[in-house]
């Protein structure tokens, strides 16, 4: 299939359905116990409605937005996820130099396999997740290395207490620590294509992966050994004092993702940090959290206006991206449509999902009657009725 070929996001899950073992797949698209939220996400975009405005005079347009001073392309960017290397070959590097590219932020997932320091030097101005300890003598080596990298932007990722239960990933044996199994035998012998050009390709030049980004030491562990103190170590201990203590040692921006509650956006002001993402983890934490649509106009209403309200969750389509602008976020993360593209067709399909995403933007922008995204505000949207 050439590049040209594929029109919208789906054409990506489709192939990357096909091309992907059914474990791997199912890991990308499984939520939690029933998928109320992972579903949810996706309904809720049914709830809201635009109102556009006609003979707006729309030859002219912009969907730049402004953050911390930095200007991006568009309201998007590629939102941070653990382990995608197992989708494509290096497929952080990926995310990492075509956001850089299209003028996107890009968020690094601390559970990577890339060395932090790698990604940062080919793509000057990623940001990095993170899933914190709860203990400072742990955070501390690993905020200088950080530093020392190159980070300017820390995301501190709040939904993740403890690992939720996802059933798909048990009945379909997979597992992190990574095992090998008979059924990923199996579905390797069914899946040549991915066999040869991701597992081998990947075994061959590296060995067994490592997480290389989760603590201080850069030689991490392998992706199929359980490191001491666990693979959670301390995240449950993270709290409101552990954010207080980072805001002093921590020179650059800090953002809370998996924000659901007014009252933690609140916090996250009084705290001193600079934004907020509005998430439920793609429907991947706690079953029947509201949808992130839902979730976002009360965290805008409980923060000052000019404070970055960003967010994500079952984001598809251009639409989907203004819907939320007009409710008060200021950037919009993608989580799986990216996966897909980069299974698919790697670099290429990021290239052409992210080209799809903006042309959309752009035409319904164009369609709603506005000329600039920093003016599409909640008098073009209503509540589905
Ligand atoms: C395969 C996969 C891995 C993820 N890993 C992480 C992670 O390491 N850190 C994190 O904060 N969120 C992680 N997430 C959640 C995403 O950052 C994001 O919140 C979610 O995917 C957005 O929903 P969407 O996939 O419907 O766009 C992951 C999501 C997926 C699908």
């Amino acid at each position: 299939m050439s590049r040209r070929q594929f029109l919208s996001h789906q054409d990506f899950e489709d192939l990357a359905r096909r091309r992907l073992p059914s474990m791997v797949y199912g890991y990308v698209a499984g939520g939690t116990e029933d998928g109320l939220t992972r579903d949810a996400n996706r309904q809720a975009f049914r709830d809201y409605a635009f109102m556009p405005r006609g003979l707006a005079g729309i030859a002219v347009r912009s969907q730049a937005v402004e953050l911390w001073g930095q200007t991006w392309a568009s309201p998007f960017g590629i939102a941070p996820m653990g382990v995608a290397a197992i989708c494509r070959h290096q497929c952080d590097r990926i995310f990492a130099s075509t956001a850089a590219q299209a003028g996107l932020p890009f968020i690094l997932s601390g559970l990577s396999t890339e060395p932090l320091e790698n990604i940062q030097r080919q793509a000057p101005g990623t940001w990095y997740q993170g899933y914190l300890p709860g203990d400072k003598q742990k955070l501390e080596p690993l905020l200088a290395r950080l530093k020392r990298a190159g980070f300017e932007v820390l995301v501190v990722t709040i939904d993740t207490p403890v690992g939720a239960n996802r059933e798909n990933n048990q009945r379909a044996g997979f597992t992190i620590p990574f095992k090998l199994s008979a059924s990923l035998v199996w579905q390797g012998l069914t899946h040549p294509r991915w066999s040869l050009s991701v597992f081998m390709r990947t075994l061959l030049s590296q060995g067994i992966p490592r997480f290389t980004n989760v603590s201080a030491d850069p030689s991490g562990f392998r992706i199929n050994e359980e490191p001491a103190g666990g693979l959670r170590g301390g995240r449950d201990r993270l709290d409101w004092e552990h954010l207080r203590w980072i805001r002093k040692y921590w020179p650059g921006k800090i953002v809370l993702k998996g924000v659901a509650h007014p009252e933690d956006a609140r916090l996250a002001v009084e705290c001193g940090l600079d934004g907020v993402i509005v998430s439920n983890h793609g429907g991947r934490q706690l079953d029947g959290a509201q949808a992130s649509l839902h979730a976002l106009p009360a965290v805008v209403a409980a923060v000052p206006a000019d404070f970055p309200v960003m967010v994500d969750g079952g984001f598809r389509r251009g639409t989907d991206i203004l819907k939320a602008i007009a409710l008060g976020a200021r950037m919009v993360f993608i989580g799986r449509p990216m996966i897909h593209a980069a299974a698919a067709h790697g670099e290429q399909g990021v290239a052409r999902l992210i080209e799809i995403l903006k042309t959309e933007v752009d035409t319904n922008l164009a369609l709603l009657g506005c000329t600039d995204l920093r003016e599409l505000d909640g008098r073009y949207i209503t509540k589905a009725r």
